[in-house]
């Protein structure tokens, strides 16, 4: 299914936007780094946003949380606006979300239960210890690490480090998870538990999922919807099929993992590789 060229209005109008961008502009300087970009995040699905290193994929879901705020446009959050709220008031709207950024570390000098209580006791009191207790253990066992309450994060391998900060980010039943880069740094088999962890916290909370990733085995896998970012701009947008077949050649570059014209450029601006030694069809699977 495509949605490049607007051609599901009518699917739109069944689908509730959890979150809404309209029109947003981004820039540091005078770098445009989001270009007027529209976009609605379905509730209850998984959007999978791909592109190239720097392509301000994480630029862009942090505006879905107003952790950015846009130049220009506006951002809604279940029909409210939510960029021209005070930190305070974006404080509230964020308990509706969780998040795993790249590098979001635990803190180190925390316990795993006392990772994942921080979220509970930033926003309420904690009265029923008992409660607590038990809301730590199910977070636990959701993403299989149970048992597990007495440890410090520097006693866990890369992979349980990033399962507890998705406990931790579960602790507030959020509607929305962003993940940016969640399977980054970890070895193929730690990454297809985390892809099975993201479907089942799908699966089983209902929750709307955003993952920003350049792997593009775990976007087929966990993706309802692909948008891939390029220049500031959403160049391709809707399920695997589509952008398997995508005509855009940026867009079979990416996911071909191939190098583009541009990097080769690149590299040979630097005097690091001569034009004698990569043509572009070296790098042709
Ligand atoms: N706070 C900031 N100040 C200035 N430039 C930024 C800031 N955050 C991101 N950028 C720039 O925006 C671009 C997109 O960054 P980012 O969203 O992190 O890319 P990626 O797609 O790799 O996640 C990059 O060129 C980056 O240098
Ligand atoms: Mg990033």
């Amino acid at each position: 299914m495509s949605r490049d060229d607007n051609t599901n209005k009518a699917d739109n109008r069944n689908h509730h936007a959890v979150i809404e961008l309209k029109n947003v502009t981004k820039k540091f300087g005078t770098k445009v780094v989001l270009n007027h970009i529209s976009l609605n995040i379905e509730k209850g699905k998984t959007t999978v946003v791909i592109g190239p290193s720097g392509c301000g994929k994480t630029v862009l879901i942090k505006h879905m949380i107003v952790l950015l705020r846009p130049s220009d446009g506006e951002v809604y959050y279940e029909s409210g606006r939510i960029d021209d709220l005070s930190e305070i008031e974006l404080n509230k709207v964020r308990t509706h979300y969780g998040f795993l950024f790249q590098g979001g570390a635990l803190f180190d000098s925390l316990s795993v239960r006392d990772n994942i209580l921080f979220p509970l006791k930033q926003h309420h009191k904690i009265s029923d210890w008992e409660k607590a207790e038990e809301l730590v253990k199910a977070k636990l066992a959701m993403v299989g690490l149970d048992g597990y309450q007495k440890y410090y994060p520097m006693n866990l391998s890369g992979g349980q480090r990033k399962r507890v900060a998705l406990a931790r980010a579960i602790a507030l039943n959020p509607e929305v998870i962003l993940y940016d880069e969640p399977t980054t740094g970890l070895d193929p088999i730690r990454s297809d538990v985390i892809n099975e962890l993201i479907l089942k916290l799908q699966r089983e909370l209902s929750v709307t999922s955003v993952v920003v990733t350049h792997d593009m085995k775990s976007a087929y896998k966990v993706a309802d919807r692909i948008i891939m970012l390029h220049n500031g701009k959403v160049i391709a947008d809707g399920d695997a099929e589509h952008i398997r077949n995508h005509p855009h050649p940026t867009v079979q570059q990416f996911i071909n993992g191939q190098v583009s014209e541009d990097d080769l450029a690149v590299l040979r601006m630097s005097g690091s590789v001569s034009q004698a030694q990569f043509l572009p069809r070296d790098f042709e699977q």
